[in-house]
């Protein structure tokens, strides 16, 4: 029986000039065929140019580490941190589900206490 060609699955990783983005373009390359996109590559908040890159890439795995993260703001720009942060992130799971792939999304880390034993889910009161 012939084996078929091991093919190394391709990651995107978007935001791949932040501080979470820069250290996972390294940690993940053993992984596998690490296609780091920052801004440029990748607008997260162009919903539409988004879905072409995931599509063009077809990644067995997509890690989204860009974010709107000036907090601060956020409050006056809410739009484009909306766009970023929320609209992208469905976007994302949403080609995620078409391609069969898996989705890594970071979160803030000021939405829960940090007092549950666990891991959180969906779900938890924020
Ligand atoms: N760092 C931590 O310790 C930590 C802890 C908990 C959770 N997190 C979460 O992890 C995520 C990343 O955090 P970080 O610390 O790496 O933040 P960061 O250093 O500010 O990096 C965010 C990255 O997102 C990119 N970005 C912003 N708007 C974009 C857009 N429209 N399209 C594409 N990329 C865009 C930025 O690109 P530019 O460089 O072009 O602005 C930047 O490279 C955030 O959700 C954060 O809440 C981080």
């Amino acid at each position: 029986m012939q084996r078929k060609p091991f093919t190394a699955p391709t990651i995107l990783v978007t935001g791949s000039n932040g501080q979470v983005g820069f250290e996972l373009r390294r940690s993940l390359a053993p992984l596998g065929n690490v296609v780091a996109l920052d801004r440029a590559g990748c607008d997260l908040s162009k919903a539409e140019g988004l879905r072409r890159v995931v599509r063009e890439h077809r990644p067995a795995v997509i890690v989204n580490a860009g974010a709107y993260t000036a907090v601060d703001k956020a409050e006056t720009d809410s739009d484009l941190a909306f766009a970023v942060n929320g609209v992208a992130a469905g976007v994302l799971a949403e080609e995620a589900i078409a391609l069969g792939s898996l989705l890594v999304h970071y979160s803030t880390d000021y939405v829960f206490d940090g007092t549950a034993p666990g891991a959180y889910v969906e779900k938890d009161a924020v």
